[in-house]
Order: C-alpha cells, then sequence, then structure tokens
C-alpha cells in the first residue's frame, strides 16, 4: 500500500460569500485509515468535507488521492455519505443501491450483505427505521467501491447498539485499505478513529492520535479532553 497520505492540505482556505470558513488548514489524512473530525456546530466540518469531494471551490493546497481536489480523474474514487439522506425515500433499499450503482459503475450484492441489509433490501426507504436508513446511506456510498469515503455525521441520532455496528464496518473498510474521513458530535466515537482533527471556528486547532489527545490535555475522557482544548483555544 501507498504511504502517501489519501489527503493532505497545506494553507486551504474556503469562503462562503464574503466570510472565511476555513482559514489556513494544513493537515493529512493517511491511507487505510480511519480519520475522526471534531468540533462545534458551525465549525466548519462540513464545509471541509464538501471541499475534499470537490463540491466547494477553495484557495491553497488541497491534494485528493494524488491530484488537486475537484480534479476530474476523482470522479467516483470518493464516496460522500452527506448530513442529510440523500436516499429517494418511495424507492426500496434494492433500487436506491442500484441507481447509485449504475451511476459508480459497481454492483450492490456485496454492499447489502456486508452492511446487513438483507432482510430489508425490499423495503422503502421511508420505512426504515433511523439505523437501517443510516446503513442504506453508507450502502449507496459504497457500491462504488471508493477508496476514499467521506461520512458526515453519519452515526447522529442512532442508538449505541448500532453506533457500535456502524463504527465496526468502518473499522472492515479500513482494513480493506479504504481512508475513512468521519464527523461527529460523540466525543467518545474518538476512540474509534486512528487519528483526530478537532476544528474550531474554521481553524484547525489540534491533531494526532486519540491516545495523545488524553495525554495532551490529562484526562481519561474524550468529552472532557475536547472541552480542554477548545478552553484552551479561548485563552
Ligand atoms: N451555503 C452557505 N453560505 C454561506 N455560509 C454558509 C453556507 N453553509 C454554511 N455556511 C457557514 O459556514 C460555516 C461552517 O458551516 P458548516 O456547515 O461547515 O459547519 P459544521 O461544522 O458542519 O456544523 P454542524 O456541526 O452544525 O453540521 C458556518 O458559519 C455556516 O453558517
Ligand atoms: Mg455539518
Amino acid at each position: 500500500m501507498t504511504m502517501s497520505p489519501a489527503v493532505q492540505a497545506e494553507g486551504l482556505n474556503v469562503r462562503r460569500g464574503r466570510t472565511p470558513v476555513l482559514v489556513d488548514l494544513d493537515f493529512r489524512i493517511p491511507a487505510g485509515s480511519i480519520t475522526g473530525l471534531f468540533g462545534p456546530s458551525g465549525c466548519g466540518k462540513t464545509t471541509l468535507m464538501r471541499t475534499i469531494t470537490g463540491l466547494q471551490h477553495y484557495r491553497g493546497g488541497l491534494q485528493v488521492l494524488g491530484h488537486p481536489a475537484g480534479h476530474a480523474s476523482l470522479r467516483g474514487r470518493i464516496g460522500y455519505v452527506t448530513q442529510s439522506a440523500s436516499l429517494y425515500p418511495e424507492l426500496s433499499v434494492d433500487e436506491n443501491l442500484a441507481y447509485f450503482a449504475r451511476l459508480a459503475g459497481g454492483e450492490i450484492e456485496g454492499v447489502v450483505e456486508k452492511l446487513g441489509l438483507t432482510e430489508v433490501r425490499g423495503q422503502r426507504v421511508s420505512a426504515l427505521s433511523g439505523g437501517q436508513r443510516g446503513r442504506a446511506s453508507l450502502g449507496a456510498a459504497l457500491v462504488g467501491e471508493p477508496e476514499l469515503l467521506v461520512m458526515d455525521e453519519p452515526t447522529v441520532g442512532l442508538d449505541p447498539v448500532i453506533r457500535a455496528r456502524l463504527w465496526d464496518s468502518f473499522r472492515e473498510l479500513a482494513q480493506e485499505g479504504r481512508t475513512l474521513l468521519v464527523s461527529s458530535h460523540v466525543m467518545e466515537e474518538a476512540g474509534r478513529c486512528d487519528r483526530l482533527l478537532l476544528m474550531r471556528e474554521g481553524a484547525l486547532i489540534w491533531q494526532g492520535t486519540p491516545a495523545e489527545l488524553l495525554a495532551d490535555t490529562g484526562t481519561d475522557s474524550y468529552e472532557d479532553a475536547f472541552l480542554a482544548t477548545i478552553e484552551r483555544g479561548n485563552r
């Protein structure tokens, strides 16, 4: 496996309208790993994800899978699970996955099985539980066999059992060599990641491994570590 990072930002800046939303970000996301993106509401997580997937104009350096973000050759190599559901509620799970598979040129059988969707594959998405819908959305991003998976709060609103199961799926995907970038508000989930990016008001305030975050802040809870890091920025 290549050791060059899947994503590398150098002096990345993004404005929305006249407002700077991402300011001078420098970071790297190693290939074949899970990176967690954390920060208060409005700090810029979704904007960063949109930028990496090529949906947002930016200035500065942003290399994704060896190309500048937004480059035509990245099409089909990135899967993006957005914060709001992107499935067609009136279609069945199978019909949705088949639609996305046609777009991406992939096939759905392996994905249905891997995500435990076999029992609900014939059901309309509108009739799924939150957890089933979460897995179906992930499935839609996976059918194209993307090398880089960008997931915006994929576990929000899910119960702890389903969240744990989803994180197990994320780990399996990383073990297959895929790179995952996952945003979340649930700080305990930081412990499931290989690396963390902590943001605040458009800036990257901390990056490193979960163990380094705890050591750095002298706490044993990710929640406390996160609050301590945010507080530090206020001084
Ligand atoms: N379409 C837009 N036009 C202008 N500004 C925007 C737009 N979308 C978001 N913003 C601003 O950009 C900033 C970052 O928003 P973003 O959605 O990236 O935050 P976030 O970290 O994903 O928040 P949340 O945790 O609530 O999802 C916010 O100040 C927001 O108001
Ligand atoms: Mg967001």
